[in-house]
């Protein structure tokens, strides 16, 4: 996603595609020891880590296994509305850049893989970026309906709901493509139709199938379109148990959307109604044919989803900054009861402190947004609430092009001095000369 507050000459280079030649930025090597120990084990740097401390100290923490924690009983309630799926919720996050993009069909310039907005450990490990990653791999053991839970990891931008690691829940179910399989589907479509019906919600729908989200050239039409239709039914039920209450005398309004994924089709998102803004819950769409086979998935249909449990968390929990997940303070993860849903209440708001950072950006290897919002991360960690760039311009006579950045630093616990600031202050601007290059102003 690209925040609208970057000014154009920075949004573009967000979203551009990248080329393997665009891949090496501005980071000396050096910085990194020859391997590194993650979750037990040494893995060799290279040329593309790109990982930091402050990422690595999160790879084992679960907080979707925590008793009690939000996100966890996000993952149960979840998992109790499909009761006969299979659960998957400790997989290892470290996964090949094959099995995160290639497997499941994304193109070679897909902007996803490119160092700016994923974690590399070396050239042939990275963080997951999404729980998609493992699909190919639980479809392989033989199951046909599965939900898996995990943290993911994107180098993203620092606000009050972004954080480079979430959690995603993915979710799957496999028919037999055949008469019986069909048959199956319709009774589970009538069940949850007349569900539905009773219920109080409003759906915006679109065509199953249509020339731009098209049926796979391998699937009989009449079968997609029903595993379409069990998968909307299936997520509308998901999407009233869990918005349904917090809803209570409106009745909850849910669109789909056409989408593009490179793993499914027809594709969809679907966004929910809540206070008075449309938000973008999930993906999903009907398994493309090569996933199945190369998990030797033969003779089935079927569809999968995914969906961040943070965002879903924060609004049915009332909780305002994305950081709170992470917080051990008892103010915070005493208020939680394992199984309930219940309204966050703020237990302090400690005053803000901003400061600005001015440079020229190197020619040759200018520095990212991601880049500068890592560093930030590394050094003060969750102390910031917030990062902006404010200014940006190109010298009309020397052609170099000056970045300005305004950091707030807030402490969700506890009131930070102004020595302690000045101090995180000055090694943001070190670690900028030190591993970027930059000239600051
Ligand atoms: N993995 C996608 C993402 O992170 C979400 C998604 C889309 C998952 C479609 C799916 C799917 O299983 O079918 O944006």
């Amino acid at each position: 996603m690209i925040a609208p507050r970057f000014l154009p000459a920075v949004k573009s280079c967000r979203c551009a595609y990248h080329s393997f030649s665009d891949f090496s930025i501005a980071r000396a090597p050096s910085k990194y020891p020859p391997s590194l120990k993650i979750l037990g084990e040494h893995h060799l740097t290279d040329e593309f880590t790109n990982v930091t401390p402050a990422i690595l100290s999160k790879v084992d923490l679960e907080l979707h296994t925590q008793d009690g924690h939000p996100l966890s009983t996000l993952r149960s309630i979840i998992e109790s509305h499909y009761p006969d799926f299979s659960h998957h919720s400790s997989l290892s996050p470290i996964v090949s850049p094959w099995k995160n993009f290639d497997e499941l069909s994304f193109p070679w310039d897909h902007p996803g893989r490119s160092m700016t907005d994923s974690y590399y450990i070396n050239k042939s490990l990275m963080l997951r970026t999404h729980t998609s990653a493992h699909e190919i791999e639980v479809f392989r053991k033989g199951e046909d309906k599965w939900l898996l839970t995990a943290d993911v990891y994107r180098r993203d931008e620092i606000d009050a709901s972004h954080y480079p690691v979430f959690h995603q829940m993915e979710g799957a179910r496999l028919y037999s493509a055949d008469a019986s399989g069909m048959e199956e589907v319709k009774e589970d479509n009538e069940r949850l139709s007349q569900h539905l019906e009773r219920s109080n919600i409003v759906i915006e729908d679109i065509p199953h199938i249509s020339p731009t989200n098209p049926v796979q050239p391998t699937h009989d039409p009449a079968h997609s379109e029903l595993i379409a239709k069990n998968l909307k039914l299936s997520l509308n039920s998901l999407l009233l148990r869990l918005f349904g209450s917090a809803n209570s005398e409106e009745p909850l309004r849910v669109r789909w959307i056409e989408a593009y994924f490179p793993f499914t089709s027809p594709s969809f998102e679907v966004e929910v109604f809540f206070r008075g803004k449309w938000l973008e819950i999930l993906g999903c769409g009907v398994v493309i044919d090569s996933t199945l086979d190369t998990a030797n998935v033969q003779g089935k249909i079927g569809w999968a989803f995914g969906l961040g449990l943070e965002r879903i968390a924060m609004i049915l929990y009332s909780i305002p900054d994305i950081r709170l997940f992470w917080s051990t303070d008892a103010r915070f993860l005493s208020q939680f009861e394992a199984g309930k849903i219940t309204t966050f209440k703020p237990y302090s708001k400690y005053p803000s402190c901003y400061k600005d950072v001015s440079f020229w950006n190197p020619e040759g290897a200018p520095l990212h947004d991601n880049d500068f919002c890592d560093l930030v991360r590394d050094v003060a960690g969750d102390l910031v609430e917030d990062v902006k760039m404010i200014d940006s311009f190109v010298h009309p006579k020397s052609n170099r092009s000056s970045l300005c950045y305004r950091i707030n630093y807030r402490s969700m616990d506890r009131s930070l001095s102004n020595e302690e600031i000045n101090e995180l202050q000055k090694n943001v601007v070190s670690r900028l000369t030190d591993t970027f290059g930059v000239e600051i102003r």
